[in-house]
């Protein structure tokens, strides 16, 4: 259901390859703030029992892929970095509207269209990867970043009208696009 609308460059692939350990610091932070976006998510609507479970769910499994990535940092020498601003997160965040049903639904949307990002690049890094046990993991990683985007969207068309559910994804798509393509080229997911 959530088809980008920005294709990322070849450009960004080759900085990330040139720089592997800071991607790798990068990405492992990523999985946190997903596994935290998705406590912080369950948190804010514990009476909505599905999104309550597959929230439970998300949480434990980014926090799996940071346990995994955190493993390959250290076997590497390296060492996690300290938080930073995710300026691409932060521009979507700012598309969120106020008011508890639109909240609700642009949150989910939101996440939705991270995760499909998520879902590209790491399919990107698998593919420019040599054969080999990094090339799996990511491979692995991009197949469960399309699980969650999926994941989002069904949960968005559980609590509101398909119609409604495809008009907003339909801004959010042209905003993400135009975010993501003014990103620096740079060695981050983001
Ligand atoms: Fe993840
Ligand atoms: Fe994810």
């Amino acid at each position: 259901m959530i088809i980008l609308r920005f294709k990322s460059p070849a450009a960004w692939l080759d900085a990330v390859l040139n720089d592997f350990d800071a991607f790798l610091i990068d990405h492992a932070a990523a999985e946190k703030k997903a596994s935290g976006m998705a406590v912080s998510m369950l948190s804010h609507y514990p009476d909505r029992t599905e999104l309550v479970n597959a929230m439970v769910d998300l949480s434990i499994e980014e926090m799996t892929h940071f346990r995994e990535v955190v493993k390959i940092l250290h076997a590497r020498g390296l060492i996690l970095g300290a938080d930073t601003r995710d300026h691409y997160v932060n521009a979507l965040r700012k598309e969120m509207r106020q008011g508890t049903e639109v909240y609700l639904l642009d949150r989910l949307l939101i996440a939705g269209i991270i995760e499909a990002r998520g879902c590209e690049r790491f399919g990107m890094v698998a593919e420019g990867l040599p054969e080999g046990q990094l090339k799996q993991f990511y491979r692995a990683i991009a197949e469960s970043e399309a699980r969650h985007d999926h994941l989002f969207s069904d949960l968005a068309l559980t609590y509101f009208e398909r119609d409604i559910v495809e008009a907003r994804l339909d801004v959010l798509l042209d905003r993400e696009a135009e975010i993501c393509a003014a990103l620096p080229i740079q060695a981050a997911l983001h």
